[in-house]
């Protein structure tokens, strides 16, 4: 290693993963060989068809899966469980609890991890000034809209004031306006905080106006073919979404994960021949 340049952050080396599949004797080869550097501060989109191991990279990021090879080391320590105090997680399913008001589903989360009881109610304040949903604190989620449950979610995960923040298709459920709305509010809270953003996406525009890079996966067994970066300050204003730079950059994504939609479609048909 070059003494004068400074380690990545997050350093996924060369990960690779295969499932056992339970009707057969086969294994399903999910990611091969992926590596990639990330740096700390930005906002990195995961991209790519449907099965090609997003979501089982982004667990062995976590700390929930252990890669049959490579691994994943976080200012160069190996991350081999969970640690919610320096990464944090928000599904695309929100997991609130239905009978838990919108703070106090914040405050079963710091208590899990152990957070000093007198620090809950300032932590879950802030974060959910943060996302603009305190004056929805005594609701329950059942009295809220979808966007504000994934704005909840998110509070949950900023109130562990971890630096890291893993998000698997959070807004995948919401309509596009509501995803919108909300990507336009992520990206002013990002260039506020300096958190590290891990973001698993279907929508190329939400990849381009989010992101510092975007990261395209191949079809499966996944590895990242190949990274777009997105040079635009945050936070990011509207008028990017009509820019013919926004434009350039979508469709160059779109024609990278075309040619990788079509493989993983074309490799079902000859599985079901
Ligand atoms: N725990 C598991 N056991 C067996 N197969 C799995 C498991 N988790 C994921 N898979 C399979 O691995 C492939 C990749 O899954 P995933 O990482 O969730 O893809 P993505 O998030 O890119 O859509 C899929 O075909 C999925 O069915
Ligand atoms: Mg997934």
């Amino acid at each position: 290693m070059n003494p004068l340049v400074p380690p990545p952050f997050i350093d996924i080396q060369e990960v690779a993963h295969a499932f056992a599949q339970t009707d057969s004797h086969t294994s399903l080869q999910v990611l091969t060989k992926t590596s990639l550097s990330i740096r700390k501060g930005e906002l990195i989109s995961f991209i790519g068809p449907s099965g090609c191991g997003k979501s089982t990279l982004l667990n062995v990021m976590g700390g929930l899966l252990k890669p049959q090879a490579g691994k994943v080391l976080l200012e160069q320590h190996e991350i081999t469980s969970p640690s919610p105090k320096r990464i944090a997680y928000v599904f695309q399913e929100n997991a609130l609890f239905p009978w838990n008001t919108v703070l106090e589903n914040i405050t079963v989360g710091l208590t899990f991890q152990n957070i000093p009881k007198n620090e809950h109610l300032e932590r879950a304040t802030k974060a959910l000034s943060d996302v603009g949903l305190l004056d929805f604190a005594h609701h329950y989620p059942d009295e809220i809209s979808g966007g504000m449950k994934q704005r909840a979610a998110l509070a949950r995960a900023l109130s562990l004031e971890s630096d890291i923040i893993l998000m698997d298709e959070p807004f995948a459920a919401l309509d596009e306006q509501t995803r919108m709305v909300l990507g336009e509010d992520l990206s002013i809270l990002l260039s506020k905080t300096q958190k590290t953003i891990v973001l698993v996406t279907h929508s190329l525009g939400e990849a381009v106006f989010l992101s510092d890079r975007v990261a395209v996966f191949s079809a499966r067994p996944g590895t990242i073919k190949e990274i777009i970066e997105v040079q635009e300050d945050h936070p990011r204003k509207s008028d990017f979404v009509t820019s013919e730079k926004f434009n350039g950059l979508r469709n160059q994504l779109y024609s990278l994960l075309h040619e990788e939609v079509k493989k993983t479609l074309s490799s079902e048909a000859t599985l079901k021949n």
